[in-house]
């Protein structure tokens, strides 16, 4: 792969019946497969009280169990953490890169493994969980070629007194690594894949509703070479070992993707270090898209509810605002409720599913408190009816794609994290108050412009504060070294996942100047 045209990974093609009938039997052999997740500490397996898992779209059905670690465990892997990362550092890095190299295979080998796990436990559809896999992938690939790119000679620079002057980087210590549970393969691998490339020893702490599938993912890494002294794995309650983990003074990076309360706490947290630790964090957005009366009204309504309802809302690029003129907004209003009829809602293993089912029981009550709180403020709100779907739902988190209709950007206090889109009618000439209201929310993460004026188009890419802006398609899945990923503000501090200077950040610069 090193040197060549990099593509990203093909996936499969659940289009064709043939391969679509072989992942169903794959599926159907791991269907009642029992999964189990406890923390890894220098390839040690740590013991404790086991909680359960259920799956989101059957609260009956049990995925697996979980060991969560607790203090000790944070400073075990600290100290062996610490320990590898002299040897680490100082590995070449090509080593460390086939690693990632070989994980990718890997990965790719036991793709229905990874697609089962992220379906039971996470509840992502098998299109979505297929993409994840692709996703994580490409993050392996992209970053071990990178690495090689960036590290492996050091750059040679000007000596115009006669000294040879080189620059070189090297990683950093030990990197703490935190992923959220709505990409529980793509992010988890791609933050714990750049650090250690980079040279870090890395300790991982996923979500805590997403350790089953994180184990799977951190089996494969070690599988592929990377030596369990180097990396640690650590599901467990934030609430019990967040702060033990951030605390430590062997900390040296934290990369972390999630909310921007829980990003501002490990700021807060990283602050009280005696030496300045990055943080690399990618939090939510309250995402926009502008349409104009020249949008092409049928592909802005498959867009918006594409970008709106897929994996039901729960990614951070997804679209939360639809901004429509006045002119066209009822007529795009009835498309989109047309279009929402035709949504369904089912069991992730089903490929005609589209919209499955939220994460949690509360996440699902959260979601119904706020639509009625919506529709106490007399906002207008169109629901798709569950009634209209299969019975099978009344056991699982399931939530209707929701549509609300609000007066103002402001009138959204925090990103609501679900199938909810909410749309605003705005005057054709009001554009720039349009984009003023987008800066002044705060966030920056994706926006979405369906016009067919070139100028209207280059005016919002300019005056907007968002990291990454669609024109005239949907607004969801950045893929890995096409669409560097992440946002601005209060949407994260950069640099952008698959991108070319992601793997700098999780590095230290050394300038040697040789008077030879
Ligand atoms: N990278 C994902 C997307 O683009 C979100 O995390 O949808």
């Amino acid at each position: 792969l090193y040197g060549k045209q990099r593509c990203n990974s093909i996936g499969l093609n659940l289009a064709d019946p043939q391969v679509l009938e072989q992942v169903k039997q794959s599926l159907n052999k791991l269907a009642h497969k029992q999964y189990q997740s406890f923390p890894l500490v220098n390839g040690k397996t740590c013991t404790g009280q086991t909680n359960s898992v259920n799956a989101p779209h059957d609260n009956c059905h049990i995925v697996g169990e979980v060991i969560y670690a607790d203090k000790t465990h944070v400073s075990d892997a600290f100290d062996a953490a610490e320990t590898a990362f002299c040897d680490w550092r100082l590995r070449a890095v090509r080593e460390r890169a086939d690693c990632l190299l070989k994980a990718a295979d890997l990965m790719e080998q036991q793709r229905m493994e990874l697609v089962n796990l992220c379906m039971r436990e996470g509840g992502r559809t098998i299109k979505d969980a297929l993409a994840e896999v692709r996703e994580a992938v490409d993050f392996c690939r992209y970053y071990a070629v990178g690495a090689l790119k960036l590290f492996e000679h050091p750059a040679v620079l000007p000596g115009p007194t006669g000294e040879v002057n080189t620059l070189k980087y090297y990683g950093r210590g030990v990197f703490v690594c935190i992923s959220p549970w709505n990409f529980p393969i793509a992010i988890f691998t791609g933050q714990i894949a750049a650090a250690l490339v980079a040279g870090n020893t890395v300790i991982a702490k996923p979500a805590e509703r997403s350790a089953l599938t994180a184990m799977a993912c951190i089996r494969i890494l070690h599988q592929a070479g990377i030596p369990e002294s180097v990396l640690h794995f650590l599901p467990g309650k934030s609430s019990e070992i967040g702060q033990h983990l951030l605390e430590d003074s062997r900390v040296a990076g934290v990369a972390f993707t999630g909310s921007i309360d829980t990003a501002k706490y490990i700021n807060r947290q990283l602050s009280d270090h005696p030496m300045i630790v990055p943080l690399i964090a990618e939090t939510g957005g309250q995402n926009v898209l502008i349409a104009d009366t020249s949008a092409h009204k049928e592909q802005l309504v498959q867009d918006a509810v594409f970008s709106a309802f897929n994996s039901a809302g729960q990614r951070c690029s997804a679209l939360r605002v639809l901004f429509v003129p006045e002119e066209t907004a009822e007529l795009v209003k009835q498309m989109l409720i047309g279009a929402m009829q035709e949504l369904r809602l089912g069991n992730p293993d089903d490929v005609t599913t589209d919209v499955a089912a939220v994460i949690t029981q509360q996440a699902m009550h959260q979601l119904g408190k706020y639509v009625r709180k919506m529709r106490a403020d007399n906002c207008e709100i169109y629901q798709l009816p569950l009634a209209s779907q299969a019975d099978e739902l009344h056991s699982g988190n399931f939530f209707p794609p929701t549509l609300i209709e609000i007066s103002e950007l402001r009138q959204l206090r925090s990103e609501v994290f679900g199938p909810v889109l909410h749309m605003v009618r705005y005057q054709s000439g009001d554009l720039d108050a349009v984009i003023d209201s987008i800066n002044a929310s705060g966030y920056g993460l994706t926006l979405g412009i369906h016009s067919r004026i070139q100028g209207t188009i280059k005016k919002i890419c300019q005056q907007t504060r968002v990291g990454n802006v669609y024109v005239n398609r949907n607004m969801i899945g950045a893929v890995v070294g096409v669409q560097p990923f992440g946002g601005m503000g209060l949407s994260g501090t950069g640099p952008k996942a698959g991108g070319p200077d992601y793997l700098r950040r999780f590095s230290v610069e050394q300038a040697v100047s040789d008077n030879v």
